[in-house]
């Protein structure tokens, strides 16, 4: 018995222990590792050999430590890194490159600061690739550049590239508490451990940066537009200040949520007044203190005088005198101010989507330079298809920036696979034709050369082991930067490359598995809001469907406000014989929309109210198109679960494992959206469902009943 104990059972014990801890953290790897996954290859390549890279400054030695790691996974050697003649690649700043490279001198000193250019050169009758920047920051870019390209095709040895971000800003906003939740956070708790902080940096700050780096994201907002004005104390900006440095070296900067009352709460003063000269005074102190502790701070983002977040209206002030006081505190630093046009008024009785123009448009040419206004995707609030933003193209005389939700508030939250750079691109290439045809969403935020510019994501990511809650939602991440970066880029592209990089390059793989990505906006549309639905899920955490809610104190809470059906019809007149939200934009857009003959089905209820038996462009009623498009919903959620099933060979259980289960869950909201709705509005609509559509399995008033008091994403108050 001891001997069989010995000999048999404990190694064979030990071999499954270890084999068990083996796959758990080769799986914890592969869903921390993102898009960085630097898989082993089967091809062989020198590039890495030797490296010359000046490793003095800390942005080097990040690029170092990189390439480092990128060589030992991918081709299993270390590089050396020295200066010598012999260089399989080089990593220089222009300025330090030898007079004979003047040919890629002249290509690389056209890009702006942060651009960079990778070139196969002849150095010493020697094959070299060369990466060159006008500083540090370029530099890294372009490896992480270097990296996409060769985790994409490994044996690739020539590179011809010049590549610059087109927007200057490309932010993340976290939406992350003091006390470690995370408003609309889906994938765990913050990640930013204010008790450990200023002393403990963990790794994942450093791993996050990396991420964001690699797709050149420059920027991130550490908490709440809800803000809390403790985040402006020492006691706080010390810990701010070790997240910056932590930052630094891969070219992120630091900003922070102001709370417009904050001179009240922890300054001891009456009023936050922006024209009273001590409140004044006091921004302009605080700021040359957080620029003490952080002397690259990036600036201030701010929710002011919405959803009950103070602002300059409490003091008879507007937009303008707020945002430049700020922006004016921050000048002397080179600090900027992003100033939020997400406002909407109890007191304004006019269509919601049209508020914020409203508010704001007067006030164009009005806020100083180092102010951009920050404006969200659509009039309403990151819903599932919402037109393109009014204001944008109605202010040329200000710079504005957009700002997208990238964490899945109204979208499935992390647990249904929906590719947003699809809607992303959706908004950017729109046509304003505010400044004649062809003056897309994307150019308007590009605005002027050298002019400020920018984009903000409101970040899905948390202390859950693969970051984003859902494998899939790592790519919104991704394609979040990349678009940053450049607004006109395909998210095909982006989906293919993602894919690449983070599960598998088999061309079968990518070309089935983006195909359900790209079209998995499409499908969460259909089974949530179709034909131009918006606004009608459930209270508060926002989970599930609630078309039927009408109790709420403010109307514009409402669903009913939004979807307005009753016995005639269903939709939101937005054209001159409803709220004349169409008026906002350019005539060629307000004619597109508001004709039925021209409108897309997409907006078709955004923009008319129409008749139950209002006849389609197929030739059904429109009852029966809605029934049909909430099915359709449903029926691709079921071929993603097929396709993912085929997807099998191709990737890690693991990973494979958690996605399949997570379509299991969209399937069944997917279901519970469609029948809860159809069920409501059928009552209105007094018709039978369309033979297309699968029959409820409840009635009603079990859809109404349900409650989630635990949902996640909001602190729980009942
Ligand atoms: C939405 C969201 C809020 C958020 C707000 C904002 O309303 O539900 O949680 O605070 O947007 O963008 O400020």
């Amino acid at each position: 018995m001891n001997y069989f104990y010995k000999k048999l059972i404990l190694p064979l014990f030990t071999v499954l222990l270890l084999c068990n801890s083996f796959t758990a953290s080769a799986q914890i790897t592969k869903d921390y590792d993102l898009w960085l996954q630097y898989q082993k290859s089967s091809v062989a390549n020198d590039i890495f050999k030797n490296i010359a890279l000046n490793t003095k400054d800390e942005t080097n030695k990040a690029i170092q430590d990189e390439l480092k790691t990128a060589s030992e996974r991918m081709f299993q050697y270390s590089p050396t890194f020295s200066n010598s003649g012999n260089a399989t690649l080089i990593i220089k700043k222009f300025s330090e490159l030898e007079p004979t490279q003047k040919n890629i001198i002249n290509k690389a000193n056209a890009l702006n600061d942060e651009g960079f250019a990778i070139e196969t050169i002849q150095n010493k009758g020697k094959k070299t690739v060369l990466i060159t920047a006008k500083n540090s920051l370029g530099l890294l870019y372009g490896t992480f550049r270097l990296l996409r390209e060769l985790q994409i095709d490994p044996s690739k040895k020539h590179f011809s590239i010049a590549d610059e971000p087109k927007l200057k800003v490309r932010m993340l906003n976290h939406w992350d508490n003091l006390d470690g939740t995370v408003e609309r956070g889906y994938a765990g708790s913050s990640i930013w451990n204010w008790q450990k902080l200023p002393d403990f940096i963990d790794k994942k700050y450093i791993d996050y940066a990396r991420a964001n780096a690699s797709v050149g994201i420059n920027g991130v907002a550490l908490i709440n537009v809800n803000s809390n004005a403790l985040i402006l104390t020492p006691q706080y900006l010390e810990k701010v200040s070790a997240l910056a440095k932590a930052f630094r070296p891969y070219g992120i900067k630091v900003y922070l949520t102001a709370r417009f009352s904050a001179p009240i709460e922890i300054g001891g003063l009456k009023t936050a007044d922006p024209l009273n000269q001590e409140v004044q005074q006091w921004w302009n102190n605080k700021v040359n203190e957080i620029y003490k502790f952080i002397p690259d701070f990036g600036g201030f983002l701010v929710k002011a005088n919405s959803e009950g977040q103070p602002g300059p209206q409490n003091y008879g002030r507007n937009h303008v005198d707020g945002a430049n006081m700020m922006a004016k505190a921050l000048q002397p630093h080179h600090g900027i101010v992003l100033w939020r046009a997400f406002v909407y008024s109890e007191t304004d009785s006019s269509d919601r989507a049209k508020q914020a123009y409203s508010e704001f448009v007067p006030y164009d040419g009005k806020f100083e330079d180092n102010v951009l206004v920050q404006v969200k995707n659509g009039a309403i609030d990151f819903q599932p298809r919402e037109p393109f933003h009014p204001m944008f193209g109605a202010m040329p005389k200000s710079k504005l920036m957009m700002e997208y939700q990238i964490t899945q508030e109204y979208l499935g939250f992390s647990s249904h696979l929906v590719f947003l750079p699809k809607l992303y691109e959706e908004v950017l290439e729109s046509d304003t034709y505010k400044q004649g045809k062809g003056s897309t969403v994307a150019k308007i935020i590009e605005g002027k050369p050298n002019e400020l510019s920018g984009m903000a994501g409101v970040a899905n990511i948390g202390s859950d082991l693969n970051w984003t809650g859902h494998p899939f939602a790592q790519a919104n991440w991704y394609g979040f930067g990349r678009l940053a970066w450049n607004p006109e880029l395909s998210s095909e592209k982006i989906a293919e490359e993602w894919l690449q990089q983070t599960f598998s390059k088999d061309s079968n793989f990518v070309k089935t598995i983006s195909k359900i990505m790209l079209q998995s906006r499409e499908s969460v549309v259909k089974y949530m809001t179709p034909l131009g639905l918006h606004h009608i899920m459930a209270t508060n955490h926002h989970y599930g469907p609630g078309p039927w809610v009408n109790d709420l104190a403010r109307p514009e809470w409402n669903p009913v406000y939004y979807h307005k059906a009753d016995k005639n019809g269903i939709g939101f007149d937005r054209t001159a014989t409803g709220s004349n939200a169409l008026a906002q934009y350019s005539p060629e857009i307000a004619q597109y929309y508001g004709d039925l003959k021209t409108c897309p089905e997409e907006y078709l209820l955004w923009f008319h109210h129409l008749p139950w038996d209002y006849k389609m462009k197929n030739g059904k009623i429109l009852w029966d198109n809605l029934g049909i498009k909430y099915q359709e919903g449903v029926n691709e959620v079921k071929n993603m679960i097929t396709t993912w099933e085929s997807a099998k060979p191709y990737i890690d259980a693991e990973r494979h494992q958690e996605v399949a289960q997570l379509l299991t869950i969209q399937l069944k909201e997917a279901i519970w959206w469609k029948d809860a709705c159809m069920t409501y509005f059928q009552t209105f609509s007094n018709l039978p469902f369309p033979k297309e559509m699968e029959t409820p399995k409840h009635d009603l008033e079990y859809y109404k009943s349900l409650q989630f008091p635990f949902a996640p994403g909001i602190k729980p108050h009942w």
